[in-house]
C-alpha cells in the first residue's frame, strides 16, 4: 500500500506543476484528495491491513496529504498571479494614444449676431440693459405711449398671460425700466427675445429685438441719424449706406424705419439682386426721438421735478429684428430655419 500511495501522491505532485488553469488545479484536488479520489480509495483498503502496519501507512498517507496539499496552494498562488498578471497586460490602456474629438457645440447664430451688435455699440459707450420676457402690459404698452384703447396696439399681435400680463412684443418695454431705474445721460441697448402671433418665412413668433437708447442734454435727430450710420457700416461693410423714411411709433416724435443700402448689389438696384429683391434697400429697424410723454412717466424727484424733465433733456430709441439683420448676413431664406435645431443648418456658423 505505501508504494501504491508513493505512486499517487508522486504523479500528484507532478500533476499539480503541469496544470496551466485553475480549473485544471480543481480537478487534479479532486481526482487525488476528493472523497471518490485516489487516495481516499487506497486508504479504503486500510481495513485489511495488520495493527501494526496500519498508523505507518497511515503516517505515510497524511504526509502525502499535507505535500499535495500545499503545492495545491503554491500552484494556486502562482496561477491566480499569472492570471491577474496577464489581464493587466491585456486591459492595458495606453495613455498616450490621442484621443477621440468630442462633439463640441457652437454658439448659435442669433447669439452670435446679438453678441457682435453688443461689442459695435459697446463701443460707442452704450451699456447692456434687460427686462423680463413675461412682461406687465403696463412696461410693454402703456409706458411706451400705448394706453389701453390705442390703436397702435393692433400693430403687434399680443400673447397675453393675463389681462393685465403679456409676452413682450418688443425690447421698448425695456425703455421705462431703463428710465425709471437709471440716471441721465442714459446709454443702453437692451437685446432680447419679444414674443407676436406671428408665423411664415420671414415672422416666428419668438424672435429678438435689439432696442437702443440714448438720452441726454442735446441729442438730436442727426445722433441718431450718426449713430445708425456707424452701426450698420460696421454690419454691412463700410460702402453701406442708410436712409430713414418717416414712419409712425407711438413712443417717438418723429418716427422712422431705417434702410440700408442692399449690401450685395452694393445699393445699385438691379432687378436680379436676390437679396434686396431690386429695391436696392433693405429695411433693418424702426427709430425715433423720444416721445416727451415717456419722460414724464419715468417719474418725480422727492422735490416734485421731473427726473427726467422734457425740457431739459432729449433722447433717441431705435430698434432693430436681430433674425432679419442675422438672414440678411448669412443669406438664411427662412427665419423658421433658425428654430428648428437642425445641426447641419447651426454648424455652419
Ligand atoms: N418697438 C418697435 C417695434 O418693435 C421698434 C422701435 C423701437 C421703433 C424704438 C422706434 C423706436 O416695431
Amino acid at each position: 500500500m505505501i508504494e501504491k500511495l508513493e505512486a499517487i501522491g508522486t504523479q500528484a505532485l507532478k500533476d499539480i506543476q503541469a496544470t496551466s488553469q485553475l480549473d485544471a488545479l480543481e480537478n487534479v484536488r479532486i481526482s487525488v484528495l476528493g472523497k471518490k479520489g485516489a487516495l481516499s480509495e487506497v486508504l479504503k483498503g486500510l481495513g485489511s491491513t495488520s495493527a501494526e502496519e496500519r498508523p505507518k501507512i497511515g503516517a505515510v498517507a497524511n504526509e502525502w496529504k499535507r505535500k499535495i496539499e500545499d503545492a495545491l496552494t503554491d500552484r494556486k498562488t502562482q496561477l491566480e498571479s499569472s492570471a491577474l498578471q496577464a489581464r493587466l497586460s491585456s486591459e492595458k490602456i495606453d495613455i498616450t494614444l490621442p484621443s477621440r474629438m468630442p462633439h463640441r457645440g457652437s454658439l448659435h447664430v442669433i447669439t452670435q449676431t446679438i453678441r457682435r451688435m453688443n461689442q459695435i455699440f459697446s463701443r460707442l459707450g452704450f451699456d447692456v440693459a434687460t427686462g423680463p420676457e413675461v412682461e406687465t402690459d403696463f412696461f410693454n404698452f402703456e409706458a411706451v405711449n400705448m394706453p389701453k384703447d390705442h390703436p397702435a396696439r393692433d400693430m403687434q399681435d399680443t400673447f397675453f398671460i393675463s389681462p393685465s400680463v403679456v409676452l413682450r412684443t418688443h425690447t421698448s418695454a425695456v425703455q421705462m425700466r431703463a428710465l425709471q431705474t437709471k440716471e441721465w445721460p442714459l446709454r443702453v441697448i437692451c437685446p432680447g427675445a419679444v414674443y407676436r402671433s406671428d408665423h411664415d418665412a420671414t415672422h416666428s413668433p419668438m424672435f429678438h429685438q435689439v432696442e437702443g437708447l440714448w438720452v441726454d442734454r442735446n441729442v438730436k435727430m442727426s445722433d441718431l441719424k450718426g449713430v445708425l450710420e456707424f452701426i450698420a457700416k460696421e454690419l454691412f461693410g463700410s460702402q453701406t449706406k442708410i436712409r430713414l423714411r418717416p414712419s409712425y411709433f407711438p413712443f417717438v416724435e418723429p418716427g422712422a424705419e431705417v434702410d440700408v443700402s442692399c449690401f450685395n448689389c452694393k445699393g445699385k438696384p438691379q432687378s436680379s439682386c436676390r437679396v434686396c429683391k431690386g429695391s436696392g434697400w433693405l429695411e433693418i429697424l424702426g427709430a425715433g426721438m423720444v416721445h416727451p410723454r415717456l419722460f414724464e412717466l419715468a417719474g418725480k424727484k422727492s422735490d416734485g421735478s421731473y427726473r427726467y424733465d422734457p425740457n431739459e433733456v432729449s433722447g433717441f430709441a431705435f430698434g432693430m429684428g436681430v433674425e432679419r439683420i442675422a438672414m440678411l448676413l448669412h443669406e438664411i431664406p427662412d427665419l423658421r430655419k433658425m428654430f428648428e435645431g437642425d445641426s447641419r443648418l447651426l454648424q455652419q456658423f
